[in-house]
């Protein structure tokens, strides 16, 4: 029998969300529902709220979950109800031309549930179909999603903490050492240091960089970096050349990896200025659709080292989410350090007001 149940939708661009009644469908061949313990409020929602990546309204928010998968459909063999999973917005189709070449976390044909949730009768706009956040929706008392959408976890770590490995935390984690490649004695540096930026910087001391900048507009998320493994910081306000900075910071050179995680055209121009001479500079920060980067060719090329993007921290849900999970439990990956509040599903406008005013690394929503 499908399900009617709460959940947190963005009707229209723009508009606060609302906590309306969805309908979530049974698990056909391949889909699991689960009932969401904890989800995350990521800046990515608040730029599908704002229209910044399509206009697939109306949309169902959250992304960042951890919870117990209640039942599966036909065919499903990697979940069983009663496994405690993260989800993930990387379930692999192991077919496609990267997964063929052997490099799955790039996967260009990832899974998500064929069937669509809908707005439940008694709606303004009942029967349309929503459109998940990244093909999870999780700001709800139950998703559906790809069973391969479901990664099992270590049930002792707590939902809120093990949810965060789900998007933001993940992302940060895996552009310092997937993306960027951190390795023992590099510098590193972090250009934005909110939920994402902070897990860049855990992950280059996890990665064993010997010197990790933090750069943040707000002195609050550089004293957080500070304590969290940052060897120094650089408040970046208006008068300050960050370039600069981060170059007297590393003997006058520049960083081995620049980690941009606030995703505008002026910080990548200060990531891919502030490395060194065959430095990496990492985009993970989202941009919007009309930014644009503009760079001498020369620059390019005689500065050699690489420009890369980072999606999703070029992670492997089946093969880092335990791994993570497991360092957390052993006390070697302070995950918890990162959820600054747990909330209410009727409190997420308000987690992103917080967020736009920088007041939190990760509000996490718990449901019960
Ligand atoms: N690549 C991915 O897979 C992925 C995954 C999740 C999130 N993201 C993106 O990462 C970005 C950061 O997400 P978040 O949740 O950490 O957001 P956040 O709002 O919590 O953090 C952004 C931080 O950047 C700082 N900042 C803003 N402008 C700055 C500037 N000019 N110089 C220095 N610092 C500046 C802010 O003070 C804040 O601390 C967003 O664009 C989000 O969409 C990317
Ligand atoms: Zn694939
Ligand atoms: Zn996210």
């Amino acid at each position: 029998m499908p399900q009617t149940v709460k959940a947190v939708i963005a009707r229209s661009k723009g508009a606060p969300v609302e906590l309306v009644n969805i309908v979530v469908p049974d698990p056909g061949p391949g889909e699991a529902v689960v009932k969401i313990r904890a989800c995350g409020v990521c800046h990515t929602d608040l730029h599908y709220r704002e229209g910044g990546i399509n206009d697939d309204y109306p949309f169902l928010l959250g992304h960042e979950a951890a919870g117990v998968v209640e039942a599966v459909g036909d065919g499903v063999t990697e979940v069983a109800p009663g496994d405690y999973v993260v989800l993930n917005w990387r379930a692999v189709c192991g077919q496609c031309r990267a997964c063929a070449k052997g490099k799955p976390w790039y996967c260009f044909a990832t899974q998500n549930a064929t069937q669509k949730m809908t707005l439940a009768e008694g709606d303004p706009d009942a029967g349309r179909e929503l459109s998940p956040a990244l093909g999870i929706g999780a700001f709800a008392e139950k998703t559906l999603v790809a069973a391969g959408q479901c990664t099992k976890v270590d049930a002792r770590a707590e939902p809120e903490v093990a949810g965060l490995l789900g998007c933001g935390v993940m992302a940060g984690l895996g552009a310092a050492i997937n993306t960027g490649n951190v390795g023992r004695g590099d510098s590193v540096a972090v250009i934005g240091c909110g939920g994402v930026g902070t897990a860049s910087v855990v992950g280059a001391r996890l990665a064993g960089a010997n010197r990790i900048i933090a750069v943040d507009r707000d002195q609050r998320k550089l004293d957080q970096a500070l304590e969290l493994g940052a060897t120094d910081t650089i408040l970046a306000d208006a008068g300050t050349d960050v370039v600069a900075r981060i170059q007297e910071l590393t003997d006058g050179f520049g960083a081995d990896v620049v980690i941009d995680a606030v995703g505008r055209p002026e910080t990548f121009t200060q990531a891919f200025r502030a490395r060194d001479l065959a430095g990496t500079a990492v985009l993970v920060g989202v941009p919007t659709p009309e930014m644009t980067w503009e760079v001498p060719l020369l620059d390019v090329f005689g500065h050699g080292g690489a420009v890369k993007s980072s999606w999703y921290g070029d992670c492997l849900p089946s093969r880092d989410f335990p791994m993570l999970i497991d360092l957390y439990l052993q006390g070697r990956l302070p995950l918890d350090a990162f959820v600054t509040e747990t909330i209410g599903i009727t409190d997420v406008e308000a987690a992103f007001e917080k967020m736009h005013h920088g007041d939190v690394l990760r509000s996490v929503v718990l449901i019960d």
